[in-house]
């Protein structure tokens, strides 16, 4: 049976020639990378972005921006390193001038993040915005719990995966602090992911 790496790398393959995705014109008109997800793939923790950014898809690494540095700061205040965890988005490719992922973008988008969840399997899946916020809790039947992304930041749900339970934690995307949001707001709601930190 194929592992992990081999299975993941699959979706990178599909996701390079994905040229019926409404982004893939926009992506290689600009000589952009799609950006598919980066960590370890045995993670305890996947955290859920929504799309890459300009400096995303020059490079291919999901959070390597502003964002990730924030990101970064947020899982050494509880002793994380990226390496540890498996970082991801929903959208697969930079949308243009940084707009909000359109509905048939994440649709289209969506099952390649569904086959990542199946393959490495995580305990906790930590959404980071309103986007993947959104998807995660529908996908895992939690639809009727969904309120604001500020009523919903630092709370815990339980649901049932296809490999046993999942906790599924919303969370502030990191681009808030850069855009004025208290980083303490956000530390805190991290400081709940310190219990399932350590590796599988
Ligand atoms: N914002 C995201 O949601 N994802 C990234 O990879 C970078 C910025």
């Amino acid at each position: 049976m194929a592992n992990r790496t081999e299975l993941l790398r699959e979706i990178k393959d599909k996701i390079i020639k994905a040229n019926n995705s409404p982004l893939y014109g926009y992506r290689t008109k600009n000589k952009y990378f799609p950006v598919i997800g980066e960590g370890s793939h045995d993670a305890k923790i996947m955290f859920i972005g929504e799309a890459p950014g300009k400096n995303e898809a020059e490079t291919g690494r999901p959070f390597c921006g502003a964002s990730g540095r924030v990101l970064d700061e947020l899982l050494q205040s509880i002793g994380l390193d990226r390496k540890e965890v498996y970082v991801t988005n929903i959208v697969k490719d930079r949308p243009p001038d940084n707009r909000d992922p359109l509905p048939n973008e994440i649709e289209y988008y969506a099952p390649f993040l569904d086959r990542q969840i199946e393959i490495i399997k995580p305990e906790v899946v930590a959404t980071l915005g309103r986007f993947s916020m959104g998807y995660i809790m529908k996908k895992f039947g939690l639809e009727a719990e969904l309120k604001s992304i500020s009523q919903m930041h630092g709370k815990e749900f339980g649901a049932k995966t296809s490999y046993g339970s999942v906790k599924i934690i919303p969370l502030y995307h990191p681009a808030v602090a850069v855009y004025g949001t208290d980083k303490e707001i956000l530390k805190k709601d991290f400081a709940i992911l310190k219990k399932f930190s350590k590796r599988k």
